[in-house]
């Protein structure tokens, strides 16, 4: 909500020439119609940074930075709305108005605050009195430390807020503004949560805005949330925010959760990290919001199906939020478990395991839902595949994260083979800046190597090969994974496999990426054979893995 006048804003920006702004802090050059510069808001050598004069805005296509005067502000001096506001007026030689509706609206806001606060403190309160509550946080295993931290309350049966405001007419109408005293139409008032612990949901600042409150024993419906008002958006806010920020202000990333108790029961395993939307899907504020407060956003959903559509749309909304530098995973869960459940059944170290190697980078998500949402390898379906993926790709600002996804999902369809030329950063034993040529069995190796338990999925067959693999390079794989791995690595070049693993070449260290990228390599190595027309240089192909000299063991056998 602004206290500023649209008007006047308008009239500020009218006044304002975004060229001269920006051009104060970061020297412009002319280009054409425009002026460029190297980006503020990332790191870059050559210009990707315009300022459009005549539509006075900026656009980065480097980083899909964007935005005008107000923005630039915000952005670049970390200045809030109003503040850059007045600063951009300062300058045009005006001065920000301070109606008599400004100090109304923020009167009635102090208001709102006031009572929320009294209904907190009203909630606390019956939690100390009621030990029915207690009991069921008890049996929650919800600690005395975790509630407090938490600020949990506990609303019980009956008319206990109505009661405690029955005099105050006008306290007893903000509450029925914030949804928390209902008039039935006959006029008769009662409270809203009942029977419930009520967790309160804070603003950035720990004012609380809203509640959810849920029953103790049978009832419907389980969780009840506080409805939209003056103070509480739900799209807006989450539950756990401010509370993980007075862990930690800046956290390396956030955990984002289904609900109250999962937030709660993390905490109280020192897991603070962690926040929840509301019943509801992620919206883009929150998501903003919180890639404000930290670069990556893990997302936790049950493994179920419901839970990937939930991960599904999680994708979709965080897609355009996702320009370089930030982080976007997801963690699935096994079906029927919770993070609360999960955490108290198996401890902090088993969950915190869990979200370092068992999440899903972004594109191997997306990669899995392209395979899911369009099954099958044939040509048409890669082709589907394909512009799928394309439409889910314009979806991530430009960028090098962009590039590289992109590459992904043409590997992934076959747009693009695999091209095993690259320049990599660090080289420990190749020389530098030469382009490195890595043959696709040298990766498979690797592959096999660094993950030993690829080698157990290769012995299902269909999922890898079509049943088309030679038996004798699965019999050696499956009956002995390490002598095969030993006998393979002398066998192939070392060195260069060496190379692959040490620079880790297309992430193969990274355990998410070795199936994918060994199942690519395969369905390469099995579709180059196929356009040569021949089995018979597919049989060649895969033959190399195999150490000279064990007839017993040749792919021909069959
Ligand atoms: P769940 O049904 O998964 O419940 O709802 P839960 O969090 O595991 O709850 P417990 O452990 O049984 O107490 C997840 C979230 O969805 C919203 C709430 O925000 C809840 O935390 N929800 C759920 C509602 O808003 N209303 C409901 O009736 C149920
Ligand atoms: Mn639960």
């Amino acid at each position: 909500m602004s206290f500023i006048p649209e008007a006047f804003i308008d009239d500020v920006l009218a006044r304002t020439d975004l060229v001269e702004l920006i051009h104060r802090q970061v020297p412009l050059k002319k280009k054409g119609k425009e002026y460029t510069a190297c980006c503020p808001f990332h790191q870059e050598k050559t210009p990707s940074f315009y300022v459009n004069p005549d539509k006075q805005f900026y656009h980065c296509f480097g980083c899909g930075a964007h935005g005008n005067a107000v923005s630039f502000l915000m952005d670049y001096e970390h200045r809030d709305f109003r503040g850059a506001i007045e600063q951009l007026a300062t300058s045009a030689g005006m001065s920000v108005p301070v109606s008599a509706v400004d100090h109304a609206v923020l009167d009635a806001q102090a208001q709102w605050q006031a009572a929320m606060v009294r209904a907190n403190t009203h909630f606390k309160n019956q939690l100390r009195t009621h030990p029915e509550a207690i009991d069921y946080l008890k049996q929650r295993g919800v600690q005395g430390g975790t509630a407090a931290l938490f600020d949990i309350g506990f609303a019980p049966s009956g008319n206990s807020l109505l009661t405690s405001c029955m005099n105050e007419s006008e306290t007893l109408n903000i509450l029925q503004g914030l949804g928390l005293i209902i008039q039935k139409d006959e006029g008769e008032r009662y409270d809203r949560f009942r029977r419930r612990i009520m967790f309160p949901i804070r603003d950035k600042r720990g004012q609380p805005i809203g509640f959810g409150g849920r029953i103790i024993g049978p009832g419907d419906p389980k969780y009840l949330n506080s409805p939209e008002s003056e103070l509480f958006h739900k799209g807006q806010n989450l539950y756990g925010l401010y509370e993980a920020r007075l862990d930690n202000a800046k956290p390396p990333r956030i955990i984002i959760v289904e609900g109250y108790m999962d937030v709660v029961m993390l905490a109280q395993h020192g897991i603070r990290n962690v926040v929840a939307t509301m019943g509801t899907a992620t919206t883009d504020e929150q998501i903003q919001r919180l890639y404000r407060t930290s670069p990556t956003l893990i997302f936790c959903f049950d493994g179920d199906a419901a839970g990937r559509r939930a991960a599904t749309k999680a994708l979709h909304t965080a897609l355009p939020h996702l320009t370089d530098g930030r982080d976007l995973r997801f963690l699935f869960l096994p079906d029927g478990e919770d993070p609360d459940s999960f955490v108290q059944a198996k401890g902090r170290a088993a969950f915190i395991e869990r979200v370092e190697h068992g999440s899903l980078s972004f594109d191997n998500f997306m990669l899995q839902l392209l395979d899911q949402l369009e099954p099958g390898n044939d040509t048409a379906t890669r082709a589907k595949k394909s512009k799928l993926g394309h439409d889910w790709l314009h979806q991530l600002p430009p960028g090098a994260l962009r590039k590289i996804t992109e590459r992904r999902i043409n590997e992934h369809t076959g747009l693009w083979r695999a091209q095993t030329k690259f320049s990599p950063k660090a080289e420990p034993s190749l020389p530098r800046n030469k382009p490195v040529t890595l043959s696709k069995q040298t990766l498979i190796l690797a592959l096999m190597l660094k993950h030993p338990d690829l080698t157990q999925e290769l012995m299902n067959p269909a999922a890898w090969f079509n049943g088309e693999i030679p038996e004798g390079f699965l019999h050696l794989a499956k009956e002995n994974p390490e002598q095969w791995a030993a006998k393979a690595a002398a066998y192939w070049d070392a060195e260069e496999v060496k190379f692959a693993l040490e620079c880790d070449f297309q992430g193969i260290n990274e355990p998410e990426n070795a199936p994918a990228i060994l199942r690519d390599t395969l369905a390469q190595l099995k579709r180059s054979a196929a356009d040569t027309a021949s089995k018979q240089s597919a049989r060649a192909a895969l033959a190399r893995f195999l150490p000279p000299g064990n007839p017993d063991r040749s792919p021909d056998r069959d």
